[in-house]
Order: structure tokens, then C-alpha cells, then sequence
């Protein structure tokens, strides 16, 4: 693996496949065990956990749902001002086990308005599970409860993972080179 250019930043190898095969794996571990016997929703977060989800949910060894949702958001009116809205969850959610499936945690923004949004709908419980987290940048309370990697502070392509639009096909993860 060598450095490769995205529009006009380079990139350097980060995080290899094995070592992505190695954290998914755990994760998916740790929710088997944690879920045995029920029948959670997994929910991914589009666009950058399409790969981790499909990965992940082979080592998934429950009965389970597997679905997706987006954030959507946009400017309302003066009053209501930025306008977050979930799409694409069209299962009832009441009662029921959910897992937030993320590409990436880093200031945490995006994972707190979601799970404000889960909320309201009444689910059992709702847990996290992030292929990636960067605890520096991170400055909400909610506990993040899986994690497949911590990574510094730096901006990280592939494996779902884009730059403008970019890059989400790699098969492994790159870092932007300084
Ligand atoms: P947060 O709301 O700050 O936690 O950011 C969450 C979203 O920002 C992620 O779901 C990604 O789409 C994007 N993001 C954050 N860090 C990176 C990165 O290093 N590379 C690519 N996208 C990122």
C-alpha cells in the first residue's frame, strides 16, 4: 500500500484490512454475547457504515433486523432554525433493542441528535457501535458502548469513509498525511 492523492490532499496507510478484520470481529463478539437470546435492530448509519455494517453483521451470530437510516438536515424557518431529520427508519422502533451502527465517532454531534430522535420513538434501549472513535475529539457524556479502533485527532479515508464525496471504496482505512 502506498500514498494516494484524493482531489488535493495525499493520504498514507493507516489501518490495514486485517487489522479492521481483527476490531469487527471483536466487536461482533462482545454483541453476541451482550444480545444473546434477543432480537436487537441493527441501524446503520449511511453513508459511511455501509461497510463496516456489511462486515460486521457476517459475524453476527443473532436473530436480528438489519436496516439503515440517514440524517438529513436543513435550514427551517428563523424560528426553528437548522432542521434535523432522521430518513429511512420506516420499522416500529417501540420496545424494541437498537444498535446504532457508525463509521466514525468524533465530535459526537451527529450520534446525539440521532439518538435524541431514537428516543422519542420509545425503543427497549438504544446502544452504540462505532467502527471508529477519536477520543480527543469527542465532548458528549453518552457512553459510547462499542468500539472497533481509537484514533487520534486526525482525518481518516476509506472503508466507507469519504473526503468530498470520495474514497469510500477503499478497502482499507488511510490518514491524511501532514
Ligand atoms: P461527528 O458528528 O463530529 O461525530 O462526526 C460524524 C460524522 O463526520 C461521521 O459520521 C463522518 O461522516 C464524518 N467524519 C468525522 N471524522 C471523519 C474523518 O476523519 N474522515 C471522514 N469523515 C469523518
Amino acid at each position: 500500500m502506498e500514498t494516494i492523492t484524493v482531489k488535493d490532499l495525499s493520504f498514507k496507510p493507516f489501518i490495514s484490512e486485517e487489522e479492521l478484520d481483527v476490531a469487527i470481529k471483536k466487536v461482533a463478539q462482545k454483541i453476541n454475547e451482550d444480545y444473546k437470546g434477543k432480537t436487537p435492530i441493527f441501524l446503520g448509519v449511511l453513508n459511511g457504515s455501509f461497510m463496516f455494517m456489511g462486515d460486521l453483521m457476517k459475524s453476527i451470530n443473532l436473530d436480528c433486523y438489519t436496516s439503515f437510516v440517514k440524517m438529513a438536515s436543513y435550514e427551517g424557518t428563523e424560528s426553528t432554525g437548522k432542521i434535523n431529520e432522521l430518513i429511512g427508519l420506516n420499522e416500529d422502533i417501540e420496545g424494541k433493542d437498537i444498535i446504532l451502527v457508525e463509521d466514525i465517532v468524533d465530535t459526537g454531534n451527529t450520534l446525539v441528535k440521532l439518538f435524541d430522535i431514537l428516543k422519542e420513538k420509545n425503543p427497549k434501549s438504544i446502544k452504540i457501535a462505532t467502527l471508529l472513535y477519536k477520543p480527543e475529539a469527542y465532548n458528549k457524556d453518552h457512553k459510547i458502548d462499542y468500539v472497533g479502533k481509537e484514533i487520534p485527532n486526525a482525518f481518516v479515508l476509506g472503508y466507507g469513509l469519504d473526503y468530498d464525496g470520495l474514497g469510500r471504496n477503499l478497502s482499507s482505512i488511510y490518514v491524511l498525511k501532514d
